[in-house]
């Protein structure tokens, strides 16, 4: 890591701020950081969406590559005002951006990228576990996917916020943003690319009283060929050679076995009396949700294994 940047944190040692980081490296200001900018590295932008947009092309004009964790490049130019509340400042980026979900993208797609989309927490979730569903056909055509979500409360970022506080968020569980979330055009976008078709979602997330640890869990009415047989090798054939996703075998997935992990679980399940699919994902959101999947797309971009530099975490740390 050549430089990581904060003017709050400015001067103080990054490990002090970051558990477990390695020691000898401090804080620049977001002006040094840029000013000492050079062609060949890898920009990660960790920023409020707005400001990623704003950045990137500096950025890549200076010969960086980009993996922006932010929402700055992760819809059209003409979603950003209703989904964002602002108009995106440089809509050029946007069709240069690939959307790094590795999982589900062609073997190489990232290799010469000069701009990675890092996915939201929600998205990766709900992608990874609607994509077996939609690619082996097995959703009535046409049905929207509803999709059921619940994060920890690092979900909402380190922004002070009332509802956030351990006083308002312990022993509460409660849905937000009904209808209004962000990721919900990027879920429709990334699944919309991956079946080659228009996929719908309602879409709801819930905070949970929890630090981290994410659960999508999906549910689509079956087309009428479908049954239960199908689902498990829906699931097993998307994911056969993906390091990143765990299919469980027999149960669905539980947040806890993810918790610091880089991988996500996924499970499916076809109920033959009401002929209801369900599909379900677990994540830890800070890190197959964002940081991992960051340095997966980095490993991505540097023809390195995807899950280079990510170990697995232990048990232990559940
Ligand atoms: N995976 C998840 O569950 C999850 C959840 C929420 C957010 N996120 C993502 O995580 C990131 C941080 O989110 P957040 O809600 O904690 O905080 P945020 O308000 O979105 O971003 C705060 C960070 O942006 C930096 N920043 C602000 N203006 C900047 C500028 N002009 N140039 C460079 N850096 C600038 C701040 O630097 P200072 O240190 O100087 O203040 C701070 O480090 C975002 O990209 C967000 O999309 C992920």
């Amino acid at each position: 890591v050549d430089a990581a940047s904060s003017d709050q944190l400015e001067g103080r040692p990054v490990w002090a701020a970051v558990p477990g980081f390695p020691r000898g490296l401090g804080f620049v200001s977001h002006a040094r950081a840029l000013a000492d900018t050079q062609s060949g590295q890898i920009a990660f932008l960790a920023t409020p969406a707005r400001t990623a947009a704003e950045l990137t092309p500096t950025l890549l004009e200076r010969g960086l590559r980009v993996i922006d964790l932010s929402g700055g490049h992760r819809l059209p130019a003409e979603q950003y005002p209703d989904w964002y509340g602002f108009e995106h400042p440089f809509p050029d980026a946007l069709d240069e951006a690939v959307y790094g979900l590795p999982e589900l993208l062609p073997a190489g797609a990232l290799a010469s990228a000069r701009l990675v989309a890092n996915p939201g927490c929600y998205a990766t979730a709900a992608a990874l576990a609607a994509a077996p569903l939609l690619k082996a056909r097995l959703v009535r055509p046409g049905a929207p996917l509803v999709i059921d979500g619940k994060s920890g409360t690092t979900g909402a970022g380190k922004t002070l916020s009332e509802p956030m506080l351990f006083s308002e968020a312990a022993d509460d569980v409660r849905p937000y943003r009904v209808g209004k979330h962000q990721h919900t055009p990027e879920i429709e976008r990334a699944l919309s690319r991956y079946a080659h078709a228009i996929v719908k979602v309602a879409f709801t997330p819930h905070v949970v009283p929890m630090r981290r640890g994410l659960l999508c869990s999906v549910y689509a009415p079956a087309s009428d060929e479908a049954k239960p047989e199908d689902v498990v090798a829906a699931f097993d054939g998307v994911y056969a050679e993906a390091p990143g996703v765990e299919v469980r075998a027999d149960a669905p997935p539980e947040t806890k076995r993810t918790l610091h992990a880089p991988q996500a679980e996924v499970w499916g399940h076809l109920d033959p009396r009401t002929g209801t699919l369900s599909a379900f994902c677990a994540l830890d959101n800070l890190v197959k949700g964002a940081a991992g999947q960051a340095i997966q797309n980095m490993n991505a971009l540097i023809g390195e294994h995807l899950q280079a530099g990510l170990q697995p975490a232990p048990r232990s740390a559940t």
